[in-house]
């Protein structure tokens, strides 16, 4: 096994300096208008267009030929349909972020990883580490993650949706150049020995999960005007992860943050949360929203490579989770994250059909992420970010 990703890694009881957050960064009380949320939409009118029920989708009807979805939906009249894509094109631009319900996953899945993840995450912190993260090991449990390069207050775990995760062996530090090795590393899930069933509720759920993430991939495209399957090619050899996000209490939780402010990096976020609420998403004006835990929703957000596809027409928002000072919280995000062969630049389709010239010079993901995941061990300065690849 190879080094611990922070070996030192202290906590906070240690280093309580390492979290503290800087004070323009620092929470602030809750926005002037508590009753502003996300748009929630019902994926119903979708199951309805294919003719499924969303109450039959289920951890083993994950593949799928696309195509065939496709088709259906591209000749689907259904007011209700349109109205589900045109609402969907609307929370994009408007929020970059919205809920679904009637999404078709079962709930048990879904309770059954926070009941094991819970009880992973009381685990003594010396099993845990047992399957921490390496710097030739990305998946798996940390507890020393950066975001914006400031000590999140936070422990996670990390498994990829097939098993491992390939990323080029080294890049060049020049982020504009896009320089990677040909020669790449696969590193793969790492799993705990306790709780029993830990990995078996994991991978159910991420199934399930995947087969939604899919859905909603078609589902933003059609908004944009683009065929439903024209971008599922770039995910049969995804790099897609899920996370178990814990959030201990904390004392402190004025001036920390569970994670810092920052923008998803790859397509599509899938977020589970519990009961215990602290997602803040910034509205268009600025003001910090808090989105409400809602039993049996998931809440979804573009990426910042759908921002690069879309060429900004929707943007990949920033968001923050805040800490709680009695109680701990546990959010589940599902990441949807191309084939790292995918170079991504603004849809050809979209720009033709948009009249627009290109936001962004094509930057490869495989790059991208292998570079993001160095700056994650250790601050690097700025972040990689999409900004470096505008035009
Ligand atoms: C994330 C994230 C928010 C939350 O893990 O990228 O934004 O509510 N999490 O845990
Ligand atoms: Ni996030």
């Amino acid at each position: 096994m190879g080094q611990l990703a922070n070996p030192e890694s202290p906590t906070w009881a240690e280093a309580p300096e390492a979290f503290i957050l800087p004070p323009e960064h620092r929470p602030k009380a809750g926005p002037k208008s508590a009753d502003d949320d996300i748009p929630v939409l019902s994926l119903a009118p979708f199951f309805d267009a294919i003719g499924e029920s969303d109450k039959e989708n289920d951890a083993t009807s994950t593949s799928k030929d696309w195509g065939d979805v496709a088709a259906k939906v591209a000749s689907c009249e259904e007011p209700a349909f349109r109205g589900l894509v045109a609402d969907i094109g609307k929370a994009c631009e408007e929020w970059g972020f919205f809920a679904v319900t009637e999404h078709g996953v079962p709930i048990a899945l879904l309770e059954n990883v926070q009941a094991v993840g819970r009880e992973f995450f009381r685990l003594p912190r010396e099993e845990k580490k047992r399957i921490g993260r390496t710097f030739e090991m990305h998946l798996g449990y940390n507890d020393s993650e950066l975001t914006k390069n400031t000590r999140d207050w936070k422990e996670i775990f990390d498994w990829a949706v097939r098993g491992f995760m390939e990323m080029p062996e080294s890049v060049e530090s020049d982020y504009r150049s896009c320089k990677y090795s040909e020669a790449t590393v696969k590193s793969y899930n790492q799993w705990p020995a306790k709780p029993e069933g830990f990995r078996e509720a994991c991978e159910l759920y991420t199934a399930a999960v995947e087969h939604l993430g899919s859905i909603l991939l078609g589902l933003v495209s059609m908004s944009l005007g683009l065929p439903f399957n024209l971008l599922h090619h770039c995910f049969e050899e995804n790099t897609s992860r899920s996370r178990l996000n814990y959030y201990p209490q904390c004392p402190l939780s004025d001036k920390v943050c569970g994670v810092n402010r920052h923008v998803d990096s790859g397509a599509l976020t899938v977020l589970a949360q519990d009961d215990v609420g602290g997602l803040q998403v910034k509205r268009r004006d600025g003001e910090w929203i808090s989105v409400k835990p809602r039993a049996g929703a998931f809440v979804v957000n573009v990426g910042a490579i759908f921002q690069v596809w879309s060429n900004d027409k929707y943007r990949a928002i920033e968001h923050r989770a805040m800490v709680n000072e009695n109680k701990e919280r546990l959010s589940i995000p599902v990441f949807f994250d191309p084939d790292i062969k995918t170079n991504v630049a603004p849809v050809p389709e979209l720009l033709d059909q948009d009249h627009q010239p290109p936001h962004y010079q094509p930057y490869n993901w495989g790059f991208f992420r292998k570079t993001r995941n160095n700056g994650n061990f250790k601050p690097l300065g700025e972040n990689i970010q999409i900004y470096h690849y505008a035009l």
